[in-house]
């Protein structure tokens, strides 16, 4: 092995980044980069980037300039370099156009390309001078063969990519274009891989994909795996607690997946599954491929199979053409489903997408009230949820250590954030019985009730 060098990884953006960026050190590390927590001094620093709105892009470009200062401490002396990547979405669809306007800039990568760092960066640090690198190439397929087998210890939970890309082509969407053509990764890549996370203390596995349900990747014996049959194949790993997945389209809910959530308790009850809006005239524009009835029926169904099943959404508000009556619809589609949990979003044109030239873009101000007011129902439906926690039992999976001295932090089922004090630390890892005593609009806290449950090992046990 090579000497230490530092590398500082930021990641923008989505979990599919985070996971990415994960994966860009274990790529790393065989040539010494060892991750560190400050771009101060470092040998090479990646910004992992966002695409999907306007203002996660610029924020890239701000903190471009905070990294010029370092690198050109570093490289003061005349001999130390340091590195500067632009990897992600943004290095996807503006490489060119950020070479320019960044000259600092020593490499380009986009979200398909990082099992060639090794190459490129050997290719920077043997530069005389400056040779600046641009890789944008896809598809998925080629990263994926290529990336180390071996996955480095994540935490409790931890994420897993089983597919990338998108072929939905919704009309405000960067993804198809950032991320490329839906491709899906073999089952048993999937299956072992989450094995590897499993033999190296992780509980819970959260699989990623842009368009997560349309997963198709290929069975070992030939043939298919959906999501579905997948996530039968995962419940299986002894050791693995906690199963979850994200993103879904709603036209990818298939009766498989359905299954799943009626007969696997590893499955968490809780499901992202975005509408983006409530009005058949909006989600036509949009090209969603589903109106707000067939989100309703398949709603329906999904609780009826899992009937403490509870929901998350995203939404954009103000996309071209939305009238009052329009947003009404998506008001009236959030008191009809309720959400316990979501994200919403003005609409942000990008380039090149179809919704950016569309007509009758909706002005900022009306995008604002707009979205102040769904933002309000949403906050008051995800308290309504937390309160009639209070009293409840609830098994959370305990993560990290909290802001206050002796407080630790899990997740419950639904993903709630729950503190708890007066634990040892050896509870972290461990999913734990809490009784909610306290609710609060982001959070919940517990009292302990009983022993530990699902342990794995007596050794886990708390003392
Ligand atoms: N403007 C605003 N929000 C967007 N999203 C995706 N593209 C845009 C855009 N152009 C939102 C969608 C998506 C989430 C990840 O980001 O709600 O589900
Ligand atoms: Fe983008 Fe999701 Fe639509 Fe695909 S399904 S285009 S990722 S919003």
């Amino acid at each position: 092995m090579s000497v230490t060098k530092k590398l500082f990884v930021k990641t923008y953006g989505c979990q599919m980044n985070v996971y990415d960026s994960q994966r860009m050190q274990d790529v790393l590390a065989p040539l010494g980069y060892q991750p560190v927590d400050d771009a101060a001094g470092a040998d090479m620093v990646i910004l992992n980037t966002c695409h999907i709105r306007e203002k996660a892009a610029e924020k890239v470009f701000s903190d471009l300039g905070r990294i010029r200062k370092h690198k050109k401490a570093k490289e003061a002396n005349g001999t130390d370099k340091m590195i500067v990547a632009v990897a992600g979405c943004v290095a996807q669809a503006e490489g060119a156009e950020l070479m320019r306007r960044e000259p600092m800039v020593d490499m380009v990568f986009g979200p398909q390309t990082y099992h060639r760092l090794p190459e490129m960066v050997a290719r920077a640090n043997r530069a005389i001078g400056r040779d600046r690198i641009i890789d944008t190439d896809f598809p998925a397929e080629e990263k994926f063969d290529h990336l180390p087998q071996q996955v480095s210890r994540q935490g409790y939970s931890a994420f897993l990519a089983i597919q990338e890309g998108c072929d939905k082509f919704c009309t405000f969407c960067v993804v198809p274009y950032t991320r490329g053509a839906e491709y899906s990764r073999s089952g048993m890549d999937v299956v072992n891989e989450a094995r590897q996370l499993v033999g190296k203390g992780t509980r819970e596995i959260t699989l990623l994909g842009q368009n997560v349900n349309a997963y198709h990747g290929e069975a070992p014996n030939g043939g298919e795996w959906t999501l579905g049959r997948l996530l039968r194949e995962l419940s299986e790993i002894d050791g693995l607690d906690r199963i979850r997945y994200t993103t879904s389209h709603p036209r990818d809910v298939d009766d498989d997946l359905i299954a799943a959530h009626r007969d696997l308790p590893k499955l968490m009850p809780f499901l992202h599954l975005p509408v983006q809006a409530g009005s058949d005239r909006v989600l036509q524009a949009m090209n969603r491929k589903h109106d707000g009835a067939f989100y309703r029926e398949i709603v329906a169904k999904l609780k009826d199979a899992c009937p403490d099943l509870a929901l998350s959404s995203d939404f954009i508000v103000g996309f071209p053409g939305e009238s009052d009556k329009d947003f009404e619809d998506t008001m009236q589609m959030v008191r009809d489903i309720t959400f316990i949990q979501a994200f919403s979003f003005k609409y942000s044109p990008r380039p090149g997408t179809p919704a950016s030239a569309m007509e009758l873009q909706v002005p900022e101000p009306v995008k604002t009230e707009r979205i102040m007011r769904l933002q309000a129902l949403l906050a008051e439906q995800q308290l309504e949820f937390n309160r009639n926690c209070l009293g409840k039992e609830m098994d959370v999976l305990l993560e990290r250590y909290g802001k206050l001295e002796g407080q630790l932090v899990g997740k419950s089922p639904y993903m709630q954030p729950v503190h708890v004090s007066g634990l040892p630390e050896s509870a972290l890892g461990q999913i734990v019985r809490l009784k909610i005593t306290e609710a609060l609009p982001n959070s919940l806290g517990g009292e302990l009730v009983d022993a530990p449950v699902q342990n794995r090992d007596s050794e886990r046990k708390i003392a």
